[in-house]
Formats: structure tokens, sequence, C-alpha cells
């Protein structure tokens, strides 16, 4: 196929964004329409590959309802959340680092006192989870918010399994004078993504497999801080080089102490064998955090890229 192939093609299609009054918007459909150009043109793609890619995003979206989110789990699978999520929340520095959402976040958890466990069915080896919430000079943040959520013992969270109480293995504690936190949950297992929809299908078709490393998925907000959307990651777990959503991060990847001892099961209010984990959660102040996509492009791309 000719290099030019459509060029004149993409060039209208580009110079149709003239109209529109929000720059980001334009900058952001402008480098749109010229990578997918460039896709259809340097892949050759075909009218058969064009309706099943069409096909396929159609049965993603039609899969997906208030409980299921099958185009969040598209663009895990493909590496796209992450890369949205270091972008946002670059690597490296005093706070913590970030991962990807995931598809099974659910709003409106329960509040529940310090000390509290999550499970409402009292399945899966307990865990103890205990830290505090910091300012990256190592100041508690008192009233910091954290939001967590986990799989049951057999993988499933709980709006997939209609066997555990609804938002089993959810909750939502705030941190004491100094900074603590400390709650029961059980030990996470690592799991497959629902692999039955249509990604399901992509990945057997690409040989991959569907399994993410044992996680607990925390959101930690504190007010004057930016959020942090992360995981905390069972050290030893065999799917931790790969992830099928590739959202390991090694920071994240922490040890769960086995504890055999009755008293000390007892003290925590769990029965032996159950596991501790400490980690210190450090949030980035709102007045530092950068702000990436601030309104249209980067500099440098929008001198090379913004005239069609
Ligand atoms: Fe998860």
């Amino acid at each position: 196929m000719r290099e030019d192939a459509g060029s004149a093609l993409t060039a209208a299609a580009r110079r149709s964004l003239a109209g529109t009054s929000d720059p980001r918007l334009r900058f952001v459909m402008d480098r749109l329409i010229a990578h997918l150009h460039a896709f259809i043109r340097e892949t050759e793609l075909t009218e058969a590959e064009w309706l099943r890619a069409i096909q396929f995003l159609t049965a993603t979206g039609q899969i997906s309802d208030d409980r299921r989110q099958e185009f969040i789990l598209l663009s895990d699978v493909l590496g796209a959340s992450m890369l949205v999520d270091e972008i946002n929340h670059p690597a490296g520095g005093l706070v913590t680092a970030s991962t990807v959402l995931g598809p099974f976040y659910r709003p409106g958890a329960r509040d529940l006192p310090l000390g509290a466990s999550i499970s409402q069915d009292a399945r899966g080896e307990p865990a103890v989870f205990s830290g505090r919430v910091l300012a990256p000079g190592g100041t508690p943040i008192p009233g910091a918010l954290l939001d967590v959520w986990e799989t049951n013992e057999n993988g499933l969270y709980e709006q997939q399994d209609p066997d555990q109480p609804d938002m089993n293995l959810r909750g939502r504690f705030r941190t004491d004078a100094a900074g603590r936190y400390t709650f029961t949950g059980i030990k996470p297992v690592s799991y497959a993504i629902p692999d039955d929809g249509p990604v399901g299908t992509l990945l057997r078709a690409l040989g991959r497999h569907p399994y993410r490393p044992a996680h607990i998925h925390f959101i930690v907000s504190a007010q004057g801080y930016r959020p942090l959307t992360t995981h905390l990651f069972v050290k030893g777990d065999p799917y931790l080089a790969s992830d099928a959503v590739f959202a390991t991060r090694d920071a994240l990847v922490v040890d769960f102490i086995r504890h055999d001892t009755p008293t000390e099961a007892a003290a925590h209010g769990v029965t032996a064998p159950f596991y501790t984990v400490t980690y210190d959660f450090v949030l980035q102040p709102l007045d530092t955090a950068p702000a990436p996509g601030g309104g249209t492009a980067p500099q440098s791309a929008r001198i090379k890229e913004a005239q069609p």
C-alpha cells in the first residue's frame, strides 16, 4: 500500500475538528484520528477485520452492566489502564505508588470502626492489616479514609458470587488521631479475571492466561491530598511477574507474616493460623500534585501536531 494512502481523507477528518471550542477535546480527538488512521493504514485492515472489531466492541458493551465492567477489563488487559495510571501518577518520590482501580470497585461500602472485619462470612485465612497514613514528611494524617475491597478465598468478588453476602469483603475505615488504621480481612488469593466474555475470548486468541497475583485494593483519601488508588500484593505469588493487567509494582509487594499461636490469634479476635501485614500509605499534598493533560497538550506535541 502507498505510504500516503488515504492521507487526504485523514487531513479532512482532522480539519473537521476546527470548530471544536474545547482545546483539550480538539487536541485529543485530533491525535485519536491521526493514530487511528495510521493504524488502519499500517495494518492494511480488511473490511472483515474492521467489522469484527466493531462486533467485539459491541459485545463488550452489551455484557457490561452495573456489576460487570467489561470495558475496564479490556482497557486493563491491553495495558491502557496502567499506562494512564503511570502518566498521571509517576513512580518514584516519597508518595505510595498507585495502580489500577480495576473493574470490581463498588461505592457505598459500610463505614466500619477501626479493628473491624470486612468479612461477613468468615471464609478464608484471616489477615490483620495495619499501618498509618502519612504526609511525605512523615506527618500522620488523622481522619484519612481507606476504602478497601478484596475477593473471597474462592477468588471471586462478592458481586460475582451469589453465595456471598452483598458488599462482603468491602469496608471503609478512618485513621485515628495518630494516622493509624487497622482492620481484619483475609489473605488475598490469586484469581482469574472474568474470561467468559469478549475479553476472555481475546485472551485465549492471544494465548494469554487470565490470572492476577493475589492483592487487596485500597483507595486512600484525605482532605488536602490527592486520592491514592492502589493495591497491596502478596509477596511470593506466582503471578507477580505476569499479571494479566500489568498492574504490579515492586513497592506494593508486601510480606504476609503467618502466625500459628492461638493466643496471638485471640488477641486479634481471629483464629489461627492468621497473617499480619503492616503498610504505611504516603499521600501527595494537592498543592504539589502535577496536573497531566492540564487543559490541552504537552507543549512539544502542541507545536508539532496541532496543525492538520
Ligand atoms: Fe482485584
